[in-house]
């Protein structure tokens, strides 16, 4: 177990089938080479032999194809052939994603399910990073960043890696930078670092990935000296169009740009009295010659909000903001949505303007970093929560209209749509801090790439590949239980935040309660929630029916999500038939109690695991495990404060 290597530790095998050995390559291009090294490198330490590889076609060997007529973009087909196995795909990137997928089935034992064809379900599946040209990492939780390093771009082994990494789980697009763009990182698209811009996507090129940076909405002014940076004033479009001319004569291949704009102090339209179409369509106007796109972010709030204001909703505000829009967007412009209407927190209710957007092309955003689920000290693999959203249907277009089928393109017949993530990565050895963090970064990719996979099988699949199989079973079960876990433990029924404000790591029940950022949860003495019913804040009109209605109603609201729609007293009974307030009390004990039992589990593993990996983890669950109960005690205290209603059972609450 090396894990530095994620999972791609190629250990050697019991089974030595001759045909590994030989490779005969029918296809040529620069992707397929990268097939080929992985292949050769893998199965040389798999199996200690070295691969011949050959342009000829044989009976006993591996042999790779391209085959354009195979249906789906960039799918492959793996099967039998002769005494050997034919891998065939649709593209060159299928070729390599059909290596990827033959060597993870010789590695987990799986060969025997031949032949399959399989391909990526979501036409765009992306990698956000939100890494700073100074190192750090906005939101990061394993390190500094392995791209930059005091202002300058790093290409080494590890970006390499990186990029194998990346193949290997399907990611076709990276983004680079931040959506926060500071200073410097203005100067990405200039020839300050175009010419190593260009060294990444060349090395991303080689790996089917295609580059794209976070840009400045405001560029115009801090790279040109515009005194403003208004999207209809003809003179900062031409300066956009001249801007990305320049950049595809550098980087041909140059994938967009991605922007966050009018969001928590970010520039953007609103500021000349333009709207997002605008602005986003300026952008794609300079990029539309060349085939570049702009993926321009949903993520827009008042965030300079008054906590006594009960109509002003922050939940409200992406749907206000760009509902109006729909239909007045450029083809290559992508709408990208927080899985949530507020931010990635533990539980949420699904964006309401993916039951909206009709004529948008749409990604759907999640966060893998796990900023607001326990930054990757804590163990909360969350591939369960990616799945439901994924499950929910919107009812957009009748039954059936799921997030999934808006976002794979199938609903609205989008080829420009998908999955984008916030990436859990750092410079750490292991790459994301927790070794087990690894599982939402490998499962995230695989979801994309193939949604009817169940969260569980992705947990075993990556468990088998890192750990090995002897403990597949346990951990999976750790993983699968982790986000409940978690959320038991924190902020409860959908209320979300509770958190300390800026670092957001740990209670603080009132750290956020009555600051600009609208992230209220509207405890007093007789009970909490927030209404967003029509009498309160009317979130829930924004939604297609039946959700409108069954949100509405507190009898028939989904209880995980009662005190993100309702405000409901202490006293009130729940359909288990218990009161708010000894629900609360009861699952702040079970969370803990549950990562205790983790912590346990994780010790009786011991002797199956590597020293290292299981020491890492070890300390991890001690400091999950201080944290659970932190939580636990300050959430029972603060609300046992409020309402004064003692534990059923008795069990010491400070006062
Ligand atoms: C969250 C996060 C910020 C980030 C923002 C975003 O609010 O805390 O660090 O910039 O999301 O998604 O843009």
């Amino acid at each position: 177990m090396d894990f530095s290597k994620c999972w791609l530790d190629y250990q050697p095998i019991e089974c030595k089938e001759k045909a590994f050995s030989t490779l005969s390559v029918l296809c040529d291009g620069r992707v397929v080479k990268s097939a080929v090294e992985e292949y050769c490198l893998a199965m040389e330490a798999m199996t200690g032999a070295v691969v011949e590889v050959t342009p000829e076609g044989g009976r006993e060997c591996v042999s790779l194809r391209l085959d354009a007529a195979l249906s789906g973009a960039d799918s492959y087909e793996i099967c039998r052939e002769g005494d050997g196995y034919r891998i065939t795909g649709q593209s060159e990137s299928g070729v390599l994603y059909g290596v990827f997928e033959f060597l993870r089935l010789v590695r987990t034992g799986h060969l025997a399910s031949l032949p399959l064809v399989n391909g990526p379900e979501m036409p765009l599946r992306i990698m956000n990073h939100w890494d700073n040209m100074d190192g750090s990492i906005e939101r990061g939780y394993s390190g500094n960043s392995f791209f930059y390093r005091d202002y300058e771009i790093l290409c080494d082994e590890r970006t390499e890696q990186y990029a194998r990494l990346m193949a290997s789980i399907g990611i076709n697009a990276v983004v680079i930078n931040n959506v926060n763009v500071h200073q410097r990182e203005t100067y990405l698209i200039t020839d300050t670092y175009l010419e190593q811009v260009k060294e990444y996507a060349d090395l991303f090129g080689r790996y089917g990935i295609r580059l794209y940076t976070s840009v400045n909405f405001a560029a115009p002014m801090e790279l040109a000296g515009f005194d403003n940076c208004d999207p209809l004033n003809p003179e900062v479009a031409q300066w956009w169009k001249e801007t990305a001319a320049h950049i595809y004569e550098v980087i041909p291949e140059f994938g967009g740009f991605l922007v966050k704009a009018d969001s928590e102090g970010r520039p953007g339209p609103f500021t000349y009295d333009r709207t997002h179409a605008d602005g986003a369509n300026m952008l794609a106007r300079a990029l539309a010659p060349y085939g570049g796109i702009v993926i321009w972010r949903c993520f827009v709030y008042n965030c300079g909000q008054d906590w006594r204001d009960k109509k002003t909703d922050r939940a409200r505000a992406a749907y206000d903001n760009f509902i109006g829009l729909d239909g007045c967007f450029d083809d290559n412009v992508i709408l990208q949505i927080k899985n949530g209407p507020m931010d990635f927190q533990v539980r949420e209710p699904v964006s309401p303007l993916f039951g909206g957007l009709k004529k948008t092309n749409m990604i759907l955003e999640v966060e893998i970093a796990q900023e607001y689920t326990g930054q990757q000290i804590d163990l909360c693999y969350l591939l369960p929560m990616w799945r439901e959203i994924l499950d929910f249907d919107t009812c957009a277009a009748g039954e059936g209209s799921t997030v999934r089928r808006i976002v794979n393109g199938e609903l609205y017949g989008q080829k420009l749509c998908g999955m984008a993530a916030v990436i859990n990565t750092g410079d750490d050895y292991n790459w994301t801090g927790n070794d087990l963090a690894a599982a939402n970064t490998y499962g995230y990719g695989r979801l994309a790439m193939n949604p009817s996979q169940s969260s569980e099988s992705i947990a075993r699949e990556w468990t088998a590949l890192t750990l090995g199989g002897e403990v597949e079973d346990t951990v999976t079960q750790m993983l699968m239980g982790s986000w409940s876990t978690y959320e038991k433990y924190t902020s409860p029924l959908g209320i979300g935040w509770m958190v300390t404000p800026h670092y957001h790591y740990g209670p603080d029940v009132d750290g956020y309660e009555y600051d600009r950022w609208g992230t209220y949860h509207r405890a007093d003495w007789r009970g909490l929630g927030v209404d967003r019913t029509p009498a309160g804040t009317g979130y829930t009109d924004q939604y297609n029916e039946p959700w409108r209605s069954v949100y509405a109603d507190r009898t028939k609201c989904p209880e995980e999500l009662l005190l993100f729609f309702h405000y409901v007293r202490y006293n009130e009974k729940l359909r288990s038939g218990k009161t708010l307030i000894q629900h609360i009390y009861d699952t702040h004990f079970e969370g803990v109690e549950e990562v205790e039992a983790m912590a346990e589990t994780w010790r009786q593993l011991a002797p199956k695991l590597a020293p290292d990996v299981y020491g890492r983890v070890k300390e991890r669950l001690e400091r999950q495990l201080a944290n659970a109960r932190e939580w636990r005690d300050r959430i029972n205290t603060y609300f046992y404060r409020k309402c004064g209603i003692p534990d059923e059972k008795g069990r010491k609450i400070y006062e």
